[in-house]
């Protein structure tokens, strides 16, 4: 039996959980590809024919980063193939991210055999500034995710599956947008917190690491370069240019004091319930 796991990640927590969730499948029986997102365009046999597929992100302003939400609208029509899916967040929210990847799937004739929630460091950069979640996922997370792989390979057995609604987010911000365009929620989310990037064109090496890891490819270099420029495709800014930036040529200016994005998480953090409930299965 074949499975493949896409996955994207940017910090590395969405990684640890996928491989957390190859081991266990693999000890079932399984024959697992890990395949990163941005491999899946050279590799699009990875998809087919196989058993069960899973897929990862990090969880960006309450949902799937957007980029990848077009991977899953774009992935061909299949007739029953299982699914799971798993995010990572900061221990904010982890919003309606794991009910949007699983309709997506649906849509496409997956079925679904359960959504994972694993807590990892926070990688928006005040989060990392302030250090929150550090550590995460840690060993007990990744026995979190362990255990979902099991319940997973055990609904597959039975041939169990699950309506996409039933790992929807109960929290009010979030469901009072659930299935609609969630642009304004995003943008709701992204206001007071989010900062301007800043280049320093003296301490650029010309390496070019920012360009090749932008996710949504908006870092274009120029006839002269340094002489780049960027404009966030999706309007997402995600600052992993700054975060791989080796000449520190790139940096933050928040729009104010970094301890402010305490009080942003607030505005849409979830319940400790709801931080309980980290996985849904069939
Ligand atoms: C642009 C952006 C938006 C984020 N939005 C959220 C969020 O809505 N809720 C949350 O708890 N964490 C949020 N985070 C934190 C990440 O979801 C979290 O750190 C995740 O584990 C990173 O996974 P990765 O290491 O696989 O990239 C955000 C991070 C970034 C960069
Ligand atoms: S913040 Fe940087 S890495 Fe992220 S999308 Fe914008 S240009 Fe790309
Ligand atoms: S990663 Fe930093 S140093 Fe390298 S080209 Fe980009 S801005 Fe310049």
């Amino acid at each position: 039996m074949r499975s493949t796991i896409v996955y994207f990640s940017q910090t590395g927590n969405t990684e640890k959980v996928a491989y957390a969730l190859y081991d266990r499948l693999q000890a079932a029986g399984y024959t697992v590809t890990p395949l990163l997102y941005e491999d899946v365009a050279d590799f699009p046999e990875a998809l087919e024919g196989i058993d069960i597929l899973g897929v990862g992100f990090p969880t960006f302003f309450g949902y799937p980063p957007k980029f990848f939400e077009r991977f899953l609208r774009g992935l061909k029509k299949v007739n029953g193939t299982y699914a799971f899916v798993f995010t990572t967040y900061g221990g904010a929210t982890a919003g309606d991210g794991l009910y949007e990847a699983a309709a997506a799937l649906a849509k496409k004739g997956y079925r679904i055999l359960g959504g994972l929630k694993i807590e990892g460091s926070d990688s928006y950069p005040q989060g990392r500034e302030l250090a929150i979640n550090a550590g995460r996922p840690d060993a007990a997370d990744l026995a979190a995710a362990a255990e979902f792989a099991d319940l997973v390979v055990a609904a597959r057995k039975a041939g169990r599956s699950l309506d996409p609604e039933r790992l929807a987010s109960p929290t009010p911000f979030f469901a009072a947008g659930h299935g609609k365009p969630h642009d304004a929620l995003v943008k709701k989310l992204r206001k007071g917190i989010e900062g301007k990037i800043l280049f320093n064109k003296e301490q650029c090496l010309f390496c070019e690491t920012c360009k090749k890891s932008c996710p949504t490819r908006s870092i274009r270099t120029g006839e002269k370069f340094p002489e780049f420029s960027w404009k966030c495709i999706d309007g997402l800014r995600c600052y992993q240019c700054v975060r791989v930036c080796p000449g520190k040529a790139l940096s933050v200016a928040y729009p104010g004091p970094v301890e402010d994005y305490r009080r942003f998480r607030d505005l849409s953090a979830d319940s400790p319930g709801e931080k309980r409930r980290t996985m849904v299965t069939a």
